[in-house]
């Protein structure tokens, strides 16, 4: 055959494998027999192994999975990818439809128009599309960075490498869930339970593990599947305006979208959604937790807006939990990061909503008395989505067979100091701070956690030896570790080692967010860490804000502030802090704010309804050009932000002579396209 004979046999080949994927993925009717596809397969792939000059990133044959790699590159997205706001029942997504329309001023009568999608069970990706093909794919990760997992995305079938022909946008994002259908999962576990292996807990685990591989052509035999809810960026002209013709509109791209979805007139004709769904859950070809409801027009959504990480026009209805019976075979106290002891129960193993159950939680000794829970009870166990097991009920009290009730501790287990009661009076915590191996483990295994600061091969096991060889007290000396002071323990191969000391030196570049929340400072969590880092920039000033200082964020209060002041105040806090900056921890500092901008260090308070943004939007606005964005009106206020009906911050920002912004000169000066050093205010 001729080179140009080659390339257009090459095509029209691609054309339709491409065609086939989609008509068997996409719309459940396939053109050719398995083995058609695979003849048609085997012809494409001699001849670009003959004529390499027409091979392409795009084509059908690049699915099998490429080279390993040695690590998983981080991606940040940009909008975050978030998560959804849950709710349990009719009464709680009634509140979630009566606040939406609160919040879009709309009267209560006017049904509002959703969008219901089963919430299947796997995990969220962003593919990114560039001249219609995919070039880049990442996991959400903790929603703000994911890991860069292209190679292994390309391995999946049902997702398309090229748009179908049409006009697309010139950069595409879409975002779905990536899962194991049911079947899949089962046979998947056999083949690894057969083999020797152990299988995994749910689909949502095999899914994680197939797809987070660093050997792509372990994913390539993983029966992976994927589903499209929605793109990465806001409204945009070539993008349709409803959530339904949205999907409709990736379906046409090339994109599989759950046969399932339905447009929804109000919120009673989404609980019946929800019912019939919850119905057939079981016959499902995936495994659903529950439904999701988005409002159908993405320009209400926009107005809708976000809180910290979800957004408000959206909502999960999870489906009710799973319950199975078993036996209580022991109660032990488990000492948590602060301390908290929590009665755990450790149950004869047992299969709940399609997971291994070994352990569930009591909460807490008093929940634990209340329901009258004691070892050798039959048992019933319940399980919700991805929740901690808990036991629900003791089913038989035979009296007098029984053991007396597990008393209440009145020593850590684990290290044998006393035992304090929170001033709540439900917890009870060790008292032994961190000199109580088991807080120390958990703080350690909170510093490396991949939310924290990311250290890759530092697992549970691994920290419990380093902390009971006493090799590592305080996450600083994680950083002090070499190969050869890991020499010895279990498991620990020279290579190995050397790994992981490189991967505890890799960490050392991290974000001021992460670093904060890896502290594990009581109360605050990745959202109130991100948000200090960004309100006041620096981590001297963080350390040194007051507890009025902290609460004059919005989003912190007294509580928070107070367990951060705690922890800074503390000397050993602050040295191990100084240990870990010493040994080279950074991050890359925050742009100074301009000077002379009206931003740099001023103090924004906003208040009434904003028209034209969203309120997170303005706020991101406002501390990107260095301004700090409170939730009162002080003496201390530099501006007013003034939306539709404001409240009483307006009275009070006249009566401080506060400068009052209307939200049309506030979006002038946010505008990129000026200076914002330009004039300054009046
Ligand atoms: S929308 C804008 N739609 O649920 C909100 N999420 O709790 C972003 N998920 O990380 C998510 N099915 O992994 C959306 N039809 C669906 C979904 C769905 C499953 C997962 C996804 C996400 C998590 C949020």
């Amino acid at each position: 055959m001729n080179p140009e004979a080659a390339r257009q046999r090459i095509e029209t080949l691609r054309a339709e494998l491409t065609e086939h994927d989609y008509r068997y993925y996409v719309l459940d009717a396939p053109l050719w027999t398995d083995a058609e596809y695979d003849r048609h397969w085997r012809e494409l792939e001699a001849l670009e192994r003959e004529f390499p000059q027409w091979d392409r990133p795009d084509s059908p044959t690049h699915r099998v999975g490429g080279a390993p790699r040695s690590d998983l590159v981080p991606i940040r997205h940009d909008p975050p990818m978030l998560s959804l706001e849950k709710v349990l029942d009719q009464a709680g997504l009634r509140h979630f439809d009566r606040r939406l329309h609160e919040r879009l001023g709309l009267p209560s009568d006017r049904p509002l128009d959703y969008v219901g999608e089963p919430k299947i069970d796997g995990l969220a990706v962003s593919l990114l599309y560039e001249d219609q093909v995919l070039v880049r794919a990442a996991t959400r990760g903790d929603g703000m960075t994911g890991e860069e997992v292209t190679a292994n995305v390309r391995t999946i079938r049902s997702i398309p490498l090229r748009l179908r022909p049409g006009i697309w946008p010139h950069r595409l994002e879409v975002r779905g869930e990536i899962y194991l259908p049911r079947e899949a999962f089962a046979t998947l576990n056999r083949e690894l339970e057969t083999g020797g292996g152990r299988g995994f807990v749910n689909a949502r685990n095999a899914a994680a593990g197939s797809l987070r591989q660093l050997d792509p052509r372990i994913t390539a035999r993983r029966p992976l599947a994927f589903s499209a809810y929605g793109v990465g960026q806001g409204p945009e002209a070539d993008v349709p305006e409803l959530q339904d013709a949205l999907l409709a509109w990736l379906r046409e791209a090339g994109f599989p979208v759950s046969p399932e979805v339905r447009r929804l007139g109000g919120i009673e004709a989404c609980w019946r959604y929800f019912e019939q769904l919850n119905a057939r859950r079981e016959s499902l070809p995936f495994e659903a937790d529950g439904v999701v409801f988005k409002l159908n027009d993405r320009r209400e959504q926009e107005r809708a807006g976000a809180v910290a990480r979800a957004p408000r026009w959206a909502v999960a209805l999870k489906f009710e939990s799973e319950e199975a019976g078993t036996r209580v075979e022991a109660i032990e106290f488990q000492v948590g990061r602060t301390g908290t002891l929590t009665p755990v129960a450790r149950v004869t193993p047992v299969f709940v909503g399609g997971a291994r159950v070994v352990h569930a939680s009591l909460h807490n000794v008093s929940e634990m008395h209340r329901k009258d829970i004691r070892v050798g009870d039959r048992v019933v166990l319940r399980r919700a989505g991805d929740v901690i097991p808990e036991i629900v009920r003791s089913v038989v009290a035979e009296s007098g067979s029984r053991p007396p009730p597990v008393p209440e501790p009145a020593s850590c287990p684990v290290c044998g100091s006393p035992v304090e009661r929170d001033p709540g009076g439900i917890l009870i915590r060790c008292a032994g701070g961190l000199h109580c191996p088991a807080q120390k483990r958990e703080a350690i295994r909170h510093f490396a956690s991949r939310e924290a600061m990311n250290i890759h091969g530092l697992g549970e096991k691994l920290i419990d030896q380093l902390v009971r060889t006493d090799r590592v007290r305080t996450p600083a000396d994680l950083y002090a570790l070499t190969a050869e002071s890991l020499a010895g323990l279990e498991r620990m191969g020279g290579r190995s080692a050397e790994k992981l000391v490189l991967a505890i030196q890799a960490s050392r570049q991290t974000t001021l967010a992460r670093f904060l929340y890896a502290l594990g400072i009581r109360e605050v969590g990745e959202t109130t860490a991100e948000l200090l880092a960004r309100s006041l920039g620096s981590l001297e000033a963080i350390q040194e804000a007051g507890v009025d200082d902290l609460c004059a964020i919005s989003g912190i209060g007294p509580m928070i502030g107070h367990h951060i002041r705690l922890f800074f105040d503390d000397p050993g806090n602050r040295e191990v802090i100084g240990r870990l900056r010493a040994a080279g921890i950074s991050w890359p500092h925050p742009a100074p704010p301009t000077s002379g901008s009206r931003f740099a260090g001023a103090l924004f308070v906003l208040t009434g309804r904003l028209t034209t943004l969203t309120r997170d939007a303005a706020e991101s606005a406002i501390r990107a050009l260095g301004g700090t964005v409170s939730s009162q009106v002080s003496r201390k206020t530099s501006y007013l932000i003034v939306g539709e009906n404001p409240g009483s911050k307006l009275d009070q920002a006249r009566e401080y002579g506060t400068r009052i912004v209307t939200e049309e000169e506030f979006r002038d000066w946010i505008r990129p396209s000026r200076d914002p050093s330009g004039p300054g205010p009046a």
